[in-house]
């Protein structure tokens, strides 16, 4: 295997959520390229039409029933199984009042981000072989509070735990568990930001880190370093430190 996971004799196989956009989608496409057989997964079956080449998979991360259903056609009609699969699918939504906190935007945002990777783990870690992966993906938003960030910070802040824990478990069964941390990527999920996001990098370049990370076996793959080396410096700093820091930032974005 190569620095980016390219191809070996036999033909490896992937399975991607949110597949049908932003980093899922240019991940798709990248292993598509390098020969794997790809699984692409979202909600948007015209969106996900646009991936020539891969096995298209539609559903929702919250339909519990159809994640198990699908599962099932993939073990029993397709009897496939998989090196990796990238657990990706996610939504972004902000608490604008915090004095108004909007309980069910939370809820959505835990719902999709969270409890939908619970309900993946439980249908298509079984299809994963010895020697498999499977990766989560958090943010480097867990590294520091970042203001309005309360649901979607929680939410990367549980899969950052989930991806610890279950790597501890998974360990005796063959199966690795990476997560990842990217810094900003322009996708439409960024596009809807309103604030300045330093750093940003192009899905091209997000695909290029987190395949990189995956074919080295990265536990924790975080990217551009030069960003999420400074929230993890920062982290290390009194807690007043870095919170005058982001009061500062919340202000500017006020004005
Ligand atoms: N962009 C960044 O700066 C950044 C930084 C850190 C982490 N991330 C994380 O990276 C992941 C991908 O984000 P992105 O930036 O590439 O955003 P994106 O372009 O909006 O893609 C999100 C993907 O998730 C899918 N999805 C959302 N809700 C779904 C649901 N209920 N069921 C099935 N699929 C669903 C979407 O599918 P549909 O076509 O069905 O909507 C889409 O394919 C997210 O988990 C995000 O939190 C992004």
């Amino acid at each position: 295997m190569n620095a980016v996971g390219s191809t070996s004799k036999t033909q490896q196989c992937v399975l991607i959520t949110g597949a049908s956009s932003g980093i899922g989608l240019q991940l798709s496409l990248d292993y598509l390229q390098q020969g794997w057989k790809v699984y692409a997964c979202g909600r948007d079956e015209q969106r996900l039409s646009q991936l020539t080449g891969a096995h298209q998979r539609v559903f929702d991360v919250n339909d519990a029933e159809a994640i198990a259903a699908q599962a099932t056609a993939l073990k029993e009609v397709e009897q496939v199984t998989f090196d990796l699969v990238i657990l990706n699918a996610g939504t972004c939504e902000y608490i604008n009042d915090p004095l108004h906190f909007d309980g069910q935007l939370f809820e959505r945002v835990i719902q999709t981000n969270v409890i939908s990777m619970g309900h993946c783990l439980a249908a298509f870690l079984p299809l994963i072989k010895a020697g498999g992966r499977v990766a989560l993906m958090s943010s480097s938003a867990v590294y520091l509070p970042f203001p309005r960030a309360e649901a979607y910070g929680a939410s990367k802040a549980a899969i950052q735990y989930l991806a610890s824990s279950l790597l501890i478990d998974l360990k005796p069964h063959g199966i690795d568990v990476s997560v990842i941390c990217p810094g900003f990527v322009k996708t439409p999920l960024t596009d809807k930001n309103d604030f300045a996001m330093p750093m940003q990098q192009t899905p091209e370049q997000a695909s290029i880190a987190i395949r990189q990370g995956l074919a080295k076996g990265e536990q924790e793959i975080h990217f551009p370093r030069r960003f999420t080396l400074i929230l993890k410096l920062f982290s290390l700093l009194p807690r007043g430190v870095w919170q005058k820091i982001m009061l500062r930032r919340k202000a500017a974005d006020n004005r």
